[in-house]
């Protein structure tokens, strides 16, 4: 067995499905056949017989290529296969019968289609003509088609992609969608025989930047975030690469994927400049420039935000703007709405400081510094503060113990609010002002003046820096109480304080709107529990004197003279009375005329007595003569109750003596003087109790 074996058993096997035919048949393989390729043809005759082989009529003999398969069959066999071996082979069978018949069979034999060293790969420049060779060989001819998508290329017309006569597809213009996959497709002139290659078609085009805003403005602040858009074309995808004025920090920068978007965070004046956005592939690059402006909002500090000031001194207040552009500062007064534009002067602004010279009350209240600028306004307030103004339009009227001032309107507040005023009041040149403060909101009075009392007043503002100048000053005359009289008039100096008694001249300068009805007088000791006392004295009176008071006491005394419109305000006095006497001897001059009178008495008598006893003479005798006669006992007579009557008149407030005299002898001078009478009738005694004086020590 060679190694044509195989396909001869397949000839075998179809030999078998046509074996009971007694036709003719050529069987083979395949009619194209490549150039190299074997050709195998075997002629089935059907029946026993010669079978002979011709080749475009021309008898094939040789050996090596006709086999006698068996009697009837035969093969021919071509090991390689040539383009010459193309043609039309003939079966002839001379059957044993003796007949003959024939069957043919046309073979091709085809070298390629072979694209040899087309290139597979085109670029192109967007907008250039484009040509595509297909370098293609084969034999006997080859016809191509170019194909994209499925669908045949024209090669006719005059479309802007088609197929010239030489195979090159020309793409004219190229586009982008022109990229892709071209099939270059070859086939064996009529025959079923392609061949295809692909070729890819990649367009480029040069980077391209676009941007979207050449000048971007953004106002710097912490959360001011601003993308720079860098929009590029070009083919194959162009990088982007950026040139910035400040150094990369990626903290600050941030860039999207493709690096078309840069992003600044937080961004600051320090970030203001070109931004250079520079696109590049193979073709070649390209750029932009994106100029970022930052401005800053204006900004605005001042030295001190508020300030106190006496009136007169000097104030200074310092400013500074800073922002971009750079802002023009302004200072304003807020009261009047002026802006302060001098550079001299009282008031002025000398590179932004607002200086204020000598200063005035109107000069108080609010000032603002500004900037301005095309980024914005600001501004910051100062409060300037002085002392309040003079008061103007002031009025003066006089109450019965009062002042009361009246303003038309209230001064210059020095910028805070007048919380309260000063009134001061004297009434000599030469004395100290006193004053009382008053809240803003009440009457402004100085209370409990004297009456009728001329007065120097003024007032003055005062608010949290201090109190303004004192308005003028005036004279006013308190009208004193109406109708009332004046308080009572003691003479303090004059005032007598005598064991418990006391007493001080009293004088009424004033009755007031009707006549003095009396005068009260209260007293009390000094001590808030205990009770006042009252008495009144007659209108006429001219001491206050009281009687009976306590040893060693502090006294308050108050005395009002009362008229029938009302009562005076009291006068005070305070006294204190003498210590308790201690020492026994210490007797009053009362006791020792008592004791001296009391002794010469005693003396009378006796010697009286004895003169009456021995010698029948003296008072004593006279008496008992006159009373008795001669014989009478003297004790007896006066043992005799109704005699004795004269005797108490007689001795009245001296109580004390009577005790140690009683039953024995008279005062006296008094006995002397009813010596000589008879016994009074009662009439008598009533007339003499009126007539003496009384004996009250
Ligand atoms: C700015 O960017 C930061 C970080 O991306 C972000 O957190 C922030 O919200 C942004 N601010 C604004 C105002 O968009
Ligand atoms: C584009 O950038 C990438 C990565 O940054 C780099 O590998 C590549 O070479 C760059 N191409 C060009 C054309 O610059
Ligand atoms: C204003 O700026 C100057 C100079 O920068 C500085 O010396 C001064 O203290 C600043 N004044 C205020 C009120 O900030
Ligand atoms: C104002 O400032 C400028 C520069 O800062 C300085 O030269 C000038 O003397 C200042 N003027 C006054 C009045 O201080
Ligand atoms: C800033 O102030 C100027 C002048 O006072 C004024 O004309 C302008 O309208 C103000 N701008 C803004 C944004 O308030
Ligand atoms: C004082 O009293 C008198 C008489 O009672 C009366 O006529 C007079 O109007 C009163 N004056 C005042 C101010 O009340
Ligand atoms: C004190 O007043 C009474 C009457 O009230 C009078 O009798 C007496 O003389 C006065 N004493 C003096 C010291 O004036
Ligand atoms: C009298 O004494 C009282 C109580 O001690 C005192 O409050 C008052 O001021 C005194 N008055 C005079 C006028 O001295």
């Amino acid at each position: 067995m060679n190694k044509h074996t195989e396909p001869l058993m397949v000839l075998l096997l179809l030999l078998q499905a046509y074996g009971s035919e007694a036709k003719m048949n050529i069987i083979t393989s395949k009619l194209d056949v490549p150039v190299g390729d074997e050709i195998i043809l075997l002629c089935k005759a059907g029946g026993e017989g010669d079978i002979t082989w011709q080749k475009d009529g021309e008898e094939v003999d040789d050996e090596e290529i006709v086999f006698k398969v068996d009697e009837t069959s035969s093969k021919l066999l071509i090991r390689k296969a040539s383009l010459e071996d193309a043609g039309r082979y003939t079966c002839l069978c001379e059957f044993d019968s003796g007949h003959s018949d024939n069957t043919q069979i046309v073979l091709y034999v085809f070298e390629g289609p072979s694209f040899g060293s087309t290139a597979t790969y085109h670029e192109f420049l967007e907008g250039t003509d484009g040509a595509v060779p297909c370098l293609v060989t084969g034999k006997p001819e080859v016809d191509v088609q170019w194909i994209r998508d499925k669908r045949e290329i024209s090669s006719t017309g005059t479309t802007r992609v088609r197929q010239m006569p030489d195979k090159t597809l020309v793409i004219e213009k190229v586009t982008r969608e022109d990229a892709g996959t071209y099939i270059c497709q070859a086939q064996i002139r009529g025959r079923g025989i392609y061949r295809e290659l692909l070729i890819s078609v990649v367009v480029n085009a040069p980077p391209v930047v676009r941007l979207k805003e050449e000048v971007k403005q953004v106002i710097a602040g912490a959360d001011t975030n601003v993308s720079l858009l860098c929009l590029v074309d070009g083919l194959p995808q162009p990088n982007i690469s950026w040139v910035m004025p400040v150094t990369f920090d990626p903290s600050h920068h941030h860039f999207n994927s493709d690096r078309s978007q840069l992003t600044i965070r937080s961004v600051s004046r320090a970030d203001f400049g070109e931004y250079v956005c520079t696109a590049s592939n193979k073709i070649s690059e390209s750029s932009a420039t994106i100029f970022l402006h930052v401005f800053e909002a204006p900004q605005v500090v001042v030295s001190a935000e508020q300030q106190c000031v006496l009136v007169g001194e000097r104030v200074s207040v310092a400013c500074n703007v800073s922002g971009h552009p750079q802002p023009e500062l302004h200072w304003l007064n807020k009261h009047t709405g002026h802006t302060i534009d001098s550079t001299s002067g009282r008031v002025s602004v000398v590179n932004g400081t607002l200086v204020l010279d000598e200063v005035v009350p109107s000069d108080g209240g609010f000032y603002s510094c500004m900037a301005v600028s095309s980024s914005g306004n600001a501004s910051r307030d100062v409060a300037i503060f002085t002392q309040p103004g003079l008061p103007h339009d002031m009025s003066v009227s006089a109450g019965p113990t009062s002042v009361l001032f009246s303003l038309e309107s209230p001064p210059t507040s020095g910028g805070t609010p007048i919380t309260s005023y000063v009134l001061q009041w004297r009434q000599q040149p030469a004395e100290q002002w006193r004053e009382t403060t008053v809240p803003a909101s009440d009457k402004f009075a100085i209370l409990r003046l004297n009456p009728y009392t001329v007065y120097t007043v003024r007032l003055a503002a005062l608010n949290a820096v201090g109190v303004g100048q004192f308005s003028n000053e005036n004279e006013v005359c308190t009208e004193g109480i109406q109708g009332e009289p004046d308080r009572p008039l003691l003479t303090s100096n004059a005032v007598k304080v005598e064991g418990t008694s006391f007493s001080v001249p009293v004088k009424l300068k004033n009755a007031g709107g009707s006549p003095l009805l009396h005068y009260s007088v209260r007293y009390r000791p000094s001590s808030d529990e205990a009770e006042w006392k009252e008495v009144q004295l007659p209108p006429t009176a001219n001491n206050v004197s009281l009687k009976d008071l306590s040893f060693g006491s502090n006294y308050q005394v108050e005395v009002t003279a009362i008229n029938a419109n009302g009562s005076s305000e009291p006068v005070k006095v305070n006294f204190t009375t003498a210590d308790k006497p201690t020492n026994p001897r210490s007797i009053t001059k009362g006791i020792v005329v008592g004791i001296v009178m009391f002794l010469f008495l005693v003396v009378f008598l006796v010697v009286d007595a004895t003169c009456c006893y021995t010698n029948r003479c003296g008072l004593l005798m006279t008496i008992a003569v006159k009373l008795f006669g001669q014989k009478a006992p003297v004790m007896k007579n006066l043992e005799n109750g109704d005699d004795i009557t004269k005797g108490e008149v007689h001795l009245r407030g001296i109580t004390p003596i009577r005790d140690g005299v009683t039953g024995t002898q008279n005062s006296g001078q008094l006995a002397e003087i009813t010596c000589d009478k008879a016994p009074l009738t009662k009439h008598e005694k009533l007339q003499l109790d009126r007539d003496l004086p009384s004996m009250d020590v």
